[in-house]
């Protein structure tokens, strides 16, 4: 008798518990979901002073007349997890420590590996939490910029990219696409290769995510955009980013609608639509594959997928850019992307 009923114990226990968590999950998810705390006044104030050392600096350094020589593609690695390809992009950035930087922000509360080979103390010392779906998005991008501008007068496009982005193409065919060495001298009169869209079916729920008449007057529904997180800024746009309060003050308030919020997809495209369309290529050179797109996130590969014939399909485009990155990869894609570096990735 008692030896039966002892296994039933725990069996009706893990019942019980599984039939409590199947009527509470419904109200727990959202609780998850819905945490987007407002930014603390202490972030708030600590980008605003290094922002500001930003573009002072830079402004100080553009009064001397600084020409670049050999201007640098600042790679900004934007993560809140390992970055699972580092492998590939160390092979990618090898024997070309002279045109590039990196610069990581990771989610201060969240463990990641220690980055290292060319990752190793890239960790910017500005560091806050992120949480997605949330204006704290944007606040660790501009930080990304922030620290790149001071840290290397030579910093002139700013790439950010994520953890789950992969190069499609060599370090040099990118140095070549975005600064046109082709033809010789390099000219710095270029523009930001950052995508801007207007016509979206999405874009009044996103605009109302905060509250009806929220956004105005600085932000106009009619000057409201969209586009990928994932840009390539040059150093004269990035400033521009750097130096916004006003566009700001609006993006960075909580969402009510938590799903249409995605300030971080709003925020730069509307700026720079604003303040300078002509200086934008208005697509994107991170190609994301939204075809059956679930809660918000694109497609994800997994190994399965990755072939060389994948990759020459990414690198595809409708603009007379080639697709310089890819995203997102499933983490155990990294095997099999190693594997295609060599002879496809960065063959070209
Ligand atoms: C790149 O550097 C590695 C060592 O880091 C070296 O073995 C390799 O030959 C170099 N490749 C080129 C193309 O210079
Ligand atoms: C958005 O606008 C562009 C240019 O005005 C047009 O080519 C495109 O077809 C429009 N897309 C949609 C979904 O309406
Ligand atoms: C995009 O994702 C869908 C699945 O959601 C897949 O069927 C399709 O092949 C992908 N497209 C490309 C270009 O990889
Ligand atoms: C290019 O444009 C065509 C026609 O609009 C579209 O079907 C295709 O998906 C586009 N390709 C890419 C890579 O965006």
């Amino acid at each position: 008798m008692f030896s039966t009923s002892t296994p039933l114990i725990p069996t009706i226990a893990l019942l019980i518990s599984l039939i409590i968590i199947l009527l509470f999950a419904p109200s727990f998810l959202p609780i998850t979901h819905r945490k987007s705390p407002p930014i603390p006044l202490a972030d708030e104030l600590d980008d605003l002073s290094l922002f500001t050392r930003a573009t002072r600096r830079a402004a100080a350094k553009s009064r001397l007349g600084t020409t670049n020589q050999n201007p640098k593609i600042a790679f900004l690695f934007l993560t809140n997890t390992d970055l699972y390809f580092s492998p590939l992009w160390q092979l990618f950035f090898n024997n070309h420590s002279d045109l590039y930087n990196i610069y990581i922000h990771a989610d201060p509360t969240v463990q990641i590996a220690p980055p290292s080979g060319v990752f190793e103390g890239r960790v910017i010392g500005n560091l806050h939490r992120t949480y997605r779906g949330t204006a704290t998005l944007i606040s660790a991008a501009r930080r990304l910029l922030a620290t790149a501008i001071l840290d290397d007068s030579s910093n002139f496009y700013f790439a950010l990219i994520s953890q789950q982005c992969i190069p499609l193409h060599s370090f040099k065919y990118v140095y070549n696409a975005l600064f046109g060495t082709d033809s010789g001298s390099i000219v710095l009169d270029k523009i930001s290769f950052i995508e801007i869209k207007s016509n979206e079916s999405i874009l009044w729920d996103r605009y109302n995510a905060r509250g009806k008449r929220v956004m105005v007057p600085e932000v106009p529904f009619e000057k409201f955009r969209v586009g990928s997180q994932f840009f390539i800024l040059t150093r004269r746009h990035s400033l521009m980013v750097l130096r916004d309060q006003r566009l700001w003050k609006k993006f960075k308030i909580p969402c009510i609608n938590v799903h249409s919020c995605y300030p971080e997809e709003h925020y730069f495209p509307t700026l720079l639509s604003m303040l300078d369309p002509k200086g934008c290529s208005s697509y994107t050179l991170t190609r994301v594959n939204w075809t059956g797109s679930v809660n918000g996130h694109p497609h994800t590969y997994y190994p399965s997928e990755v072939s060389a014939q994948l990759i020459y399909t990414l690198r595809e485009s409708n603009s007379s850019h080639s697709y310089l990155f890819a995203r997102k990869f499933s983490p155990d894609c990294l095997k099999p992307l190693l594997d295609l570096s060599e002879e496809v990735i960065f063959k070209d």
